[in-house]
């Protein structure tokens, strides 16, 4: 990755972290992003910060265990204070493409159960309208070439991800099927018709969820708070 790309993740990771507060109870986000804002908490945790954490993926968990954040399971917890996660796409609505990293179904039931939901970007991920990123759609492998043809129906090309010469597997031993629809005139309505296909086990668009976007600019300065639409 280039570094004014990974300047802009960075730059907003730290204004994320700038929400977290003593006693909460965090949701902490995947992908190259989410790993400053997990990195900038476990040095607060170091600096005696006091919190319990969830994480979205076992790499992130991983990530967290290594900076000594204390996570917790769910039977321990009705929900999260704040979580802090990256995304693909972002458009004006605040609906968003997430799922680059595999993470989709993980992310999507923590950032449900989230009070204050943000999300950080660099800021070319701002778009007018979803698409450009194809939509990453996680699907149960069995019967996976029906739900394929169910998804094609859709008006999208598709490509299962692969890991070297095998299929990607999420961390819930799902398949990954990235489907591009080109620019997506109604994300709430594809959303409601691509989760009504059996298979589909969560879908990539995160339709009213986020609370705020926080953008930063890969050439430096301030990141930018963006506040959820009315
Ligand atoms: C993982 C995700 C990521 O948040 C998304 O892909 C953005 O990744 P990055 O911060 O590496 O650009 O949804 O499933």
């Amino acid at each position: 990755m280039e570094n004014s790309a990974i300047n802009g993740k960075k730059i907003a990771a730290n204004k994320a972290i700038e929400y977290v507060r003593n006693g909460m109870t965090l949701g902490l986000g995947t992908g190259s992003t989410a790993y400053w804002a997990i990195r900038g908490i476990g040095d607060m945790v170091k600096n005696g910060l006091s919190v319990r954490a969830i994480a979205t993926s076992i790499q992130s968990e991983e990530l967290a265990r290594e900076m000594n954040i204390p996570l917790v399971p769910f039977t321990e917890i009705d929900h999260l204070d704040i979580t802090i996660d990256g995304a693909d796409e972002v458009d004006p609505a605040f609906n968003l493409i997430k799922g680059g990293g595999g993470a989709l179904l993980r992310e999507k039931i923590v950032a449900s159960a989230t009070r204050f939901y943000i999300i950080i970007v660099d800021e070319t991920k701002l778009v007018k309208q979803l698409g450009r990123f194809p939509l990453p759609v996680e699907v149960a492998p069995f019967g996976w070439e029906l739900t394929e043809r169910r998804l094609t129906a859709l008006g999208c090309t598709l490509a299962r991800r692969m890991a070297g010469d095998k299929p990607f597997l999420t961390d819930n031993q799902h398949y990954i099927l990235d489907c591009s629809f080109g620019t997506i005139a109604d994300p709430p309505q594809l959303h409601r018709q691509v989760s009504d296909i059996t298979g589909v086990m969560e879908d990539g668009f995160f339709i009213n969820m986020a609370n705020i976007v926080i953008a930063g600019s890969p050439s430096g300065g301030d990141a930018r708070v963006l506040a959820k639409p009315q």
